[in-house]
């Protein structure tokens, strides 16, 4: 298959990347960067030059790489700000799912993120609608996710794929990320709030197989939601930092649930976080 991957610089592009063209894919990687086209070429993968927020430029771009699929794992992070990344979510999104549409590709799946149901205590499925009820800044997330997915689910094979805390190398809670930098200077308390995780390489084999599933929402988390009074010890522990302080109260989080695209027949290298940490 031909498979254009915007976001294919990223964290979870180049593992998408590389598991796809072991997997006998050709892969056309866009990135706005030569250090973006350096890293998406490294995995034998071709890049090209185009900002998401310049729509004839996407348009052109998915146009020229005449794919039979688009994967879309666009983030705006960089700044750690939710507006940011909730304009890529909208705008960057329309473009390249009108993209899609004009070179003729239906099959589409999209990265999303699965803290977005209400506060709970019971196991969230897909069925469940948005926390539409948020305050702000979480607010503007969650309608930046339902922007995405809206525009993502008007294809017939459009697949949006809710994924946990992505964690492993290059991410935020790598040895080197920033929130193994808090853990170790004592600046990750352990709170009550659940969080539900996946590791980067398990994430991109669900993107991956999700080339081939039915259309619609897919949580993609591990088996074991947790409470930070659970997890946030073992991180710490994992990163060389000092036991963190316990906070009561605030976010109650929500768990998820991950039966869906279990029984699709995805499979995890680490099933849980606890083996996850362990391994970073
Ligand atoms: N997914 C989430 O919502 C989330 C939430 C919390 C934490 N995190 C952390 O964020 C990282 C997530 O990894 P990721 O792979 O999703 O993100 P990433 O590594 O930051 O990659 C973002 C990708 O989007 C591309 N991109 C961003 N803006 C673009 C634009 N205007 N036009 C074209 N391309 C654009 C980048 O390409 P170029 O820069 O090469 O152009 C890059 O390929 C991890 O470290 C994770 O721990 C993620």
């Amino acid at each position: 298959m031909r498979i254009f991957v915007a976001g294919a610089s990223g964290v979870l592009g180049r593992a998408f990347t590389r598991k796809a063209v072991a997997s006998g894919h050709e892969v056309i990687g866009m990135t706005r960067s030569a250090r973006g086209a350096a890293a998406i070429e490294r995995h034998a993968a071709a890049a090209v030059l185009a900002d998401a927020f310049d729509r004839e430029a996407v348009i052109r771009a998915v146009a020229e790489a005449r794919p039979d699929a688009v994967v879309h794992l666009l983030t705006d992070l960089a700044s750690g700000d939710s507006a940011s990344n909730a304009r890529i979510r909208t705008t960057g999104t329309r473009n390249l799912i009108d993209a899609a549409k004009a070179a003729g590709v239906d099959r589409v799946v999209a990265e999303s993120i699965s803290w977005v149901y209400p506060p709970g205590t019971a196991s969230a499925s897909e069925t469940e609608a948005l926390d539409v009820d948020a305050t702000e800044p979480r607010l503007t997330t969650i309608r930046g996710v339902a922007a995405l997915e809206d525009r993502v689910r008007e294809l017939p094979s459009g697949v949006v794929l809710r994924f946990g805390q992505l964690y492993g190398p290059g991410t935020w809670y790598a040895p080197d990320g920033v929130r193994a930098d808090a853990a170790r200077a004592g600046r990750l308390p352990a709170t009550q709030a659940v969080t539900s995780f996946v590791h980067v390489e398990d994430a991109a084999e669900a993107a991956l197989r999700a080339l081939n599933w039915p259309a619609g929402i897919w949580n993609i988390v591990d088996d074991e939601p947790a409470a930070g009074t659970t997890w946030v010890p073992v991180f710490a522990s994992a990163v060389g930092g000092p036991r963190p302080v316990v906070q009561v109260g605030g976010d109650i989080g929500r768990p998820v649930s991950n039966t869906r695209a279990r029984a699709q027949g995805w499979e995890m290298l680490h099933p849980s976080w606890r083996d996850g940490f362990a391994a970073l």
